[in-house]
């Protein structure tokens, strides 16, 4: 059976608009696959704990992978070693992913587990996946009317890639705190979903 994982760091949980879009593309996926099963991860509702000294310690000392330390690590690592199907729904927190987020990432980037150096580089040591950002922001960042900067992207990408995840796609909510505007960007990121080749309805149509 093929699994995807629904990644929710909305503070706001299900009532959340970036999760319902995530959700529809799990939807989706569900729908043109009988064969597929959805876990969920709600971040704010898991309340990860803080980065820890235990934590800190066996990470610099490459400790075993069954050490007491990295329990909690090991639980989130494998949700996306299990998963066939990877989405992440997330708001931008200043400009940059939110707390719940960053530790889900501390969590689940771990040198020689989830990746390793060869050549001075990083290289990730999982298989890659089909996977989908949803991004909801306050303000905007791309476009005409974008007037700050967005760490979010490129970093989320680069972390993806970091453990070989890098089919990695984007939809992005923007002006969300307007009423108006957050209507909009809603439809657009459905128009958006509707036609992606993997998540989208397309792939309900085709059962591809
Ligand atoms: C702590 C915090 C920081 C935020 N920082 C930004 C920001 O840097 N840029 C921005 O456009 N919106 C920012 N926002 C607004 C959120 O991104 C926005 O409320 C969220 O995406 C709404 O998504 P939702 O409708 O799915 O809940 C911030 C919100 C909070 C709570």
């Amino acid at each position: 059976m093929k699994t995807i994982l629904l990644v929710n760091a909305s503070p706001l949980g299900a009532a959340s608009r970036v999760y319902a879009v995530a959700r529809k593309a799990a939807d989706n996926l569900l729908e043109a696959e009988p064969d597929v099963m959805l876990v969920e991860r709600d971040l704010s509702a898991m309340r990860l704990p803080p980065i820890a000294g235990d934590y800190a310690d066996a990470i610099v000392q490459r400790a075993e992978s069954h050490v007491p330390a990295f329990a909690q690590s090991e639980r989130l690592i494998e949700d996306v070693i299990a998963c066939d199907y990877l989405i992440v729904a997330t708001p931008m927190h200043n400009f940059s992913v939110p707390a719940s987020l960053k530790l889900w990432i501390d969590y689940v980037l771990r040198a020689g587990r989830t990746f390793t150096h060869r050549d001075g580089n990083k290289v990730g040591l999982l298989e890659d996946r089909p996977a989908l950002v949803v991004v909801g922001s306050g303000g905007f960042y791309n476009g005409a009317q974008a007037r700050q900067p967005d760490y979010l992207s490129p970093y989320l990408t680069h972390v993806l890639a970091t453990i070989g995840i890098g089919s990695v796609q984007f939809i992005h909510l923007q002006g969300l705190v307007r009423p108006d505007m957050a209507e909009q960007a809603c439809e657009l990121a459905d128009r958006q979903l509707a036609v992606h080749p993997v998540f989208g309805l397309a792939s309900a149509l085709t059962g591809s």
